[in-house]
């Protein structure tokens, strides 16, 4: 395994799944749990339980996946007992909670619920959904991210990342670091799918919300992924932390994540297409990169990617 860590918060090994993937269960949880992944991260809970969009609503094509799940998930209380008991049977563990709601009142609520709990491991905000019908993705709106934060932060004590979409210019990387430097975040998150991309076959879209359009992730979004991560390593002060997501199908993916400045590195689509298992795959494929360059831990080369 290749540990790493996030602020005090210590990880046996640096992969994890992405939200979404084998997470809204407590099942699929207690088989992530069981896995040679470091933790787990929950679904986005809402506070109440949500179905989701309609069926088909994940597929997967030769370079990636998209899908237009909605949000289905049990509801918070659900994942919060569910974390209990991971918790009380792996003290020593860190496990993440991600959130988000529909309204910006009540992204206030259910952080305030998660601060009265009693979990203790890592919060998500997720601010990226592209799924929703009628909701664009917050983290688009400059203003309206900055307004969450800064009235998150006036209660919000537990270690809170955000989870971001893609950004595509330089001047949105500045912007976005700038509204994210101001607050005390354990990290951000890059990044999430890259929203309303449409795959067709036979003259026909795959997924059935939305008219098609969805969420892509896999093979094809990888360096978009690691645009993401640099951009925000350059940009972020050193105290927040970095989880590189997207595009991870091998160990040199993970190794190029972790290069570009990630301590954690999520995996979506293959997780969705291979299972567990493949945490082990790719962990042994990162050691063996790690051992041919001579590298012992991650802060070997951790953001440490050469210019020409
Ligand atoms: C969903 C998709 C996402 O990419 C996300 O961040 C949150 C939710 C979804 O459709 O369920």
């Amino acid at each position: 395994a290749v540990p790493s860590q996030i602020h005090h918060f210590h990880f046996s090994n640096c992969l994890m799944n992405a939200s979404g993937v084998s997470c809204e269960r407590k099942e699929e949880l207690a088989a992530l749990d069981d896995s040679a992944a470091g933790t787990f991260i929950t679904k986005t809970a809402t506070l109440e339980a949500r179905e989701g969009n309609p069926q088909p609503r994940v597929e997967t094509f030769a370079l990636g996946s998209i899908n237009s799940s909605g949000l289905p998930n049990q509801g918070l209380p659900y994942y919060l007992q569910a974390l209990a008991d991971f918790q009380a049977a792996k003290p020593d563990k860190t496990y993440f909670l991600s959130v988000t709601e529909l309204e910006e009142e009540k992204i206030y609520k259910i952080l305030e619920e998660v601060e009265a709990s009693d979990f203790k491991g890592l919060v998500e905000l997720n601010l990226s959904c592209p799924n929703v019908i009628g909701k664009p993705q917050i983290a688009y709106d400059f203003e309206t991210t900055d307004r969450i934060l800064k009235r998150v932060f006036s209660f919000f004590t537990k270690s809170l990342g955000v989870k971001l979409p893609p950004f595509f210019d330089p001047s949105h990387f500045d912007q976005m670091a700038d509204i994210l430097n101001a607050y005390p975040l354990a990290y951000v998150n890059c990044i999430n799918s890259v929203g309303n991309g449409l795959v067709i076959h036979d003259e026909q879209v795959v997924i059935k919300p939305k008219q098609g359009f969805g969420g892509i992730g896999g093979e094809t979004i990888k360096e978009t992924a690691l645009a993401n991560v640099h951009a925000f390593y350059q940009r972020l002060r050193p105290e927040i932390a970095i989880i590189g997501t997207g595009g991870v199908c091998d160990g040199r993916d993970v190794f190029e994540h972790i290069l570009c400045g990630a301590s954690m590195v999520g995996v979506g689509t293959t997780l969705y297409e291979e299972g567990e298992g493949c945490f082990a795959s790719l962990t042994e494929e990162l050691e063996a990169i790690m051992k041919e360059k001579g590298y012992q831990s991650i802060e070997d080369f951790r953001g440490k990617l050469k210019y020409m």
